[in-house]
C-alpha cells in the first residue's frame, strides 16, 4: 500500500449553488478540503459586499456539525460595480476576489461583462490593492469557434486588459489550451492558472465519441488531447508555481443535463484528491501533488498553507462512489473517470 501526506488542500474554483443544491453538495466539499474560492453566478448573481455576507452565511448553515471549512467569498463583476464597494469588501477580509465572466460565457454569465472599459475603474482598484481578479477566459463572439474561444479571449481580451492595468492580479480559470498553459507559464508572479480535475481526464472525444455524454460537457469545452496532455504537464511537472487546483465542480440535477440543451459543468468535489493521486501517480508525479493541491493557490492568494494534512492511501481494491449524490433539489451525477481509481482519502 502507497500513502501520501499533504498540508489539507483547497479548492481555487467552486460552484456551491443556493438552497436545497447547497445543503447537498456543501458537505461533499467540506470532507476534503479546508478551503475554496467560491464562485458568485447565483441568480441573481453576487454583486456586492452584502450580497457576499449574505451568501457566505447561507453556505456556513448548510456545513456539517463542527466543520471548519471556510469559504472564500468573490464578487461578480458587472458594468456597474462600485469599486469602492469592491475595496470595502476586500479590506473588511470578505471577499477575496472579483470573478470576471465575458457576458453570455457560461451558466448565470448574462450580467457579465460586456464593455471592458466600462470595468476599468474597478480594475485599476484592485490593481491597487492587490485584489484578484478571477477570469473565465473565453470570447463569445459567435463567429469565433467554441474550441478557439480560450486562444482567442487571451489575444484580444486577457493580454490587453493586463497591459492597461499594470499590477492586476490575474488568475485565468480552468484553462483547457497549451495556449493557456504557455501563457499563464510565460507570466511573474501576478498571474495564476487554475486546472480542474476533469480536464486532466477528459478530452473532447469523451463528450462526443460514441454517443453524446451530457455529463462530461462543461465550459470551457474539454479539447484535443494535446491539450490535456499540456495541463497534465503543468499541473504535474511542479516546474512551475503558477498552476493550482480549481475544481470548477459545478453541480446540475441530472433532469437539466440529460436533456436536449443541457446545462455546463462537472461534478467532482466528491472524489477530486484521489482522481488527482491517480493522475499524477500515472505521471511519477505523486510529490508533486501537494504543489499543485495545497501550496501554489495559498502562495498566489496570499494566505498561509492551511494546518492539519490529509492523507490519500492506495490499496489493491478501487474505490467506489455512487453514481449519484441526491440533493434536496435532485439527484446529481458524479463525475465518471472511465478507469478504475485505487486511491482513498483516508478518515
Ligand atoms: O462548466 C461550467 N459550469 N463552466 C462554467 O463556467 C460555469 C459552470 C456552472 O456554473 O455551471
Ligand atoms: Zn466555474
Amino acid at each position: 500500500m502507497s500513502t501520501i501526506t499533504l498540508p489539507r488542500p483547497d479548492d481555487w474554483h467552486l460552484h456551491l449553488r443556493d438552497g436545497a443544491m447547497l445543503e447537498g453538495v456543501a458537505p461533499e466539499t467540506a470532507r476534503d478540503f479546508a478551503r475554496a474560492i467560491i464562485m458568485p453566478n447565483l441568480v441573481p448573481p453576487v454583486v456586492r459586499g452584502d450580497d457576499a455576507a449574505a451568501y457566505r452565511e447561507r453556505i456556513l448553515k448548510a456545513l456539517p456539525e463542527g466543520s471548519d471549512f471556510e469559504p472564500l467569498m468573490t464578487l461578480y463583476l458587472t458594468e456597474k460595480t462600485d469599486p469602492q464597494d469592491v475595496a470595502q469588501a476586500a479590506a473588511s477580509g470578505l471577499v477575496k476576489a472579483v470573478k470576471l465572466y465575458p457576458a453570455g460565457a457560461t451558466t448565470n454569465s448574462d450580467s457579465g461583462v460586456r464593455d471592458f472599459d466600462k470595468v476599468r475603474g474597478v480594475l485599476e482598484t484592485m490593481a491597487e490593492i492587490g485584489l484578484p481578479l478571477c477570469v473565465h477566459g473565453e470570447v463569445t463572439r459567435p463567429e469565433v469557434d467554441i474550441f478557439d474561444r480560450e486562444a482567442v479571449f487571451i489575444e484580444t481580451v486577457l493580454d490587453p486588459i493586463r497591459r492597461k492595468t499594470p499590477g492586476l492580479r490575474v488568475v485565468m480559470e480552468h484553462i483547457t489550451t497549451k495556449d493557456g498553459v504557455d501563457y499563464v507559464a510565460a507570466q511573474g508572479d501576478d498571474m495564476g492558472g487554475t486546472i480542474t480535475t476533469h480536464h486532466l481526464i477528459i478530452n473532447r472525444n469523451h463528450i462526443l465519441v460514441g454517443g453524446i455524454k451530457p455529463h462530461y460537457y462543461c465550459l470551457p469545452v474539454a479539447k484535443r488531447e494535446t491539450h490535456r496532455l499540456a495541463l497534465v504537464e503543468a499541473a504535474t511537472s511542479g516546474g512551475n508555481t503558477h498552476f493550482f487546483l480549481g475544481t470548477d465542480s459545478a453541480p446540475h440535477v441530472d433532469a437539466a443535463k440529460e436533456t436536449a440543451c443541457g446545462c455546463a459543468g462537472c461534478f467532482t468535489a466528491t472524489h477530486t484528491m484521489p482522481l488527482l493521486a491517480h493522475v499524477f501517480e500515472a505521471e511519477g508525479a505523486l510529490d508533486k501533488l501537494e504543489g499543485f493541491a495545497s501550496r501554489n493557490g495559498p502562495a498566489f492568494y496570499r494566505l498561509p498553507v492551511n494546518e492539519g494534512t490529509l492523507t490519500l492511501e492506495k490499496t489493491d481494491q478501487p474505490n467506489t462512489w455512487p453514481a449519484k449524490i441526491e440533493t434536496g433539489a435532485g439527484p446529481v451525477t458524479l463525475f465518471d473517470p472511465g478507469f478504475p481509481v485505487h486511491w482513498h482519502v483516508k478518515r
